[in-house]
């Protein structure tokens, strides 16, 4: 007995003394029992362990429950790990471990979705802007409080889920679907069911994982529900595509239509165009809506900014209307956004990819294959050598940026950087960063004008709760709006 027990010691110190893994240093502990104590604080302390790791290390690991979490510090091992080819670190093998893709939403090679946005939402996004107009005003109209007092509008992250993704899909799906409260529902919640499997398939050892991931309920009953709203018009869609269809008067040119040829192409079913639907709403809406709601706490805690925003929203309208170049004319609303990602912080982990062939970095840092590593977004954002007084929130902080000769476009939101990773950076980075963009602005500028919006209690910003590397936005801010007797034009 004693001797196995030697035996076996000695085998596990030999192997944690050969694994590259245990030779880069850790913030917590690295011992086998202890680590569960740091996997534990790394739940409600996050942020505060990757700052600590990102101030004293170029490469650091944290414990989670079943591996470890590597990160990389600043710049230059940023773009040291978006340039790691995929057959060597994989976006797509990363979230197929860490939310089980493949069950949540089916095989890769049916992805049609990153096709239909480089198409329609990047190629074409002028052309969805009247569409985003008419549906930001509709929603103005029927959703937000119409009083001339202020009304405080009650689980704001929660309203907005909803708001922006009716606005989203009337550009994915088309009205009147978009505004059903069935559909949206559908939509808004699967993210809590690819959780929820996330956290059972976490449980199994991985012999059971496929048979337990294949039948799990939340899939199959959100594409059924999505077939009852969505299946007449799929089948409009799919006639269409026959250049002889009688009945079709114009063939739809819009997001859906993209997916359902997409999947006819790849000979995909009726699942395969619901799957991406789901899919690209589970992208879309969750981010834009928690960007949309950080904008408005900020400017709710912030409302000296709000004079500056409107004069530069008007100046752009005023001349040209709303057109993607009137939009992008909105310098200062555009800082406000960037800046308000930069500062609250809410990404605390990206550039998220998994090792599938050992990976050697210039600092000598060797990260083996099996493992997942990560950036320091919200870290990277508060490094005072990147920003200037990077812990003071400066609305306008890009904006006057721009105005420096040749400095136009470098600082806009959508630019990514090594230094500014909210949509990631790379061949990998958002493709739908145009998209969002786009929906944010004209959502909050149109609410600009019409609307007054202060913070209740305090006035001070509310506070996120961070869970591991995710914030959840406070649902109990007190966020007042009241609609303005006199309207801009
Ligand atoms: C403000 C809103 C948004 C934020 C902050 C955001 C952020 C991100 C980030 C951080 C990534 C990962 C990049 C990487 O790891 O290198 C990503 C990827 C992606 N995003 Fe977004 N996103 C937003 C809106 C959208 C929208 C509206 C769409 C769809 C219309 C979308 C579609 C995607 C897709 C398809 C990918 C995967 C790209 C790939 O695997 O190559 N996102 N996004």
């Amino acid at each position: 007995m004693l001797v196995a027990l030697v035996v076996l010691s000695a085998v596990l110190i030999l192997r944690r003394r050969w694994d590259p893994i245990h030779s880069i240093p850790t913030i917590g502990y690295s011992a086998p029992v202890l680590s569960y104590y740091s996997a534990f604080k790394f739940l409600r302390n996050a942020r505060q362990m990757v700052e600590e790791g990102y101030a004293r290390h170029k490469v650091f690991k944290i414990a989670a429950w079943d591996r470890w979490m590597v990160y990389v510090s600043g710049p230059e091992m940023n773009d040291e790990l978006r340039r790691l080819p995929d057959d060597v670190a994989s976006i797509e093998e990363a979230i197929q471990e860490e939310m089980y893709s493949e069950y949540s939403f089916g095989a890769r090679e049916y992805d049609l979705t990153i096709l239909a946005i480089h198409g329609l939402l990047v190629r074409d996004l002028s052309g969805v802007i009247p569409t985003v107009v008419d549906e930001v005003v509709l929603v103005l109209e029927e959703l937000f409080p119409q009083e001339f007092d202020w009304v405080e509008l009650t689980n704001l992250p929660s309203f907005m889920s909803n708001a922006v993704a009716r606005i989203i899909n009337r550009v994915f799906i088309g009205a009147p679907v978009c505004r059903e409260t069935g559909y949206l529902t559908i939509v808004t919640t699967y993210v809590t069911d690819v959780i929820k499997a996330k956290v059972i398939l976490d449980l199994l050892p991985n012999i059971l994982k496929p048979l337990v991931g294949n039948v799990l309920p939340w899939r199959a009953r959100a594409t059924r529900h999505l077939k009852h709203y969505l299946g007449e018009t799929i089948a409009h869609h799919q006639a269409s595509l026959n250049e002889d269809c009688n009945d079709c008067k114009e063939k739809p040119n819009d997001f859906l239509m993209r997916i359902v040829k997409g999947a006819q192409d790849l000979e995909g079913s009726m699942e395969t165009i619901l799957i991406n639907i789901l899919m690209a709403n589970f992208t879309a809406v969750h981010t834009s809506s928690a960007t949309a709601t950080a904008t408005l706490f900020q400017l709710a805690s912030q409302p000296e900014s709000i004079a500056a925003l409107r004069e530069d929203i008007l100046s752009a309208i005023r001349a040209e209307g709303w057109t993607r170049g009137s939009v992008n004319s909105m310098w200062k609303l555009d800082s406000f956004l960037k800046e308000t990602l930069r500062w609250q912080g809410l990404s605390i982990a990206g550039l998220r990819r998994k090792v599938l062939k050992t990976a050697t970095f210039s600092d000598g840092t060797v990260v083996p294959d099996g493992v997942h590593i990560y950036a320091a977004p919200a870290a990277t954002h508060h490094d005072s050598t990147l920003y200037e007084d990077a812990d003071t929130f400066k609305p306008f902080r890009f904006s006057d940026k721009r105005e420096q000769v040749g400095q136009s476009t470098k600082h806009q939101f959508v630019n990514t950087s090594p230094e500014y990773l909210v949509f990631g950076h790379g061949k990998h980075a958002c493709p739908g960063r145009f998209f969002a963009a786009i929906v944010i602005k004209i959502f909050i500028s149109n609410l600009l004008l019409k609307y007054d919006v202060k913070m209740g209690g305090d006035g001070s910003l509310p506070e996120n709760v961070m869970i591991g590397a995710s914030a959840i936005m406070s649902p109990n801010a007190k966020v007042l709006f009241r609609r303005r007797q006199v309207v801009d034009a």
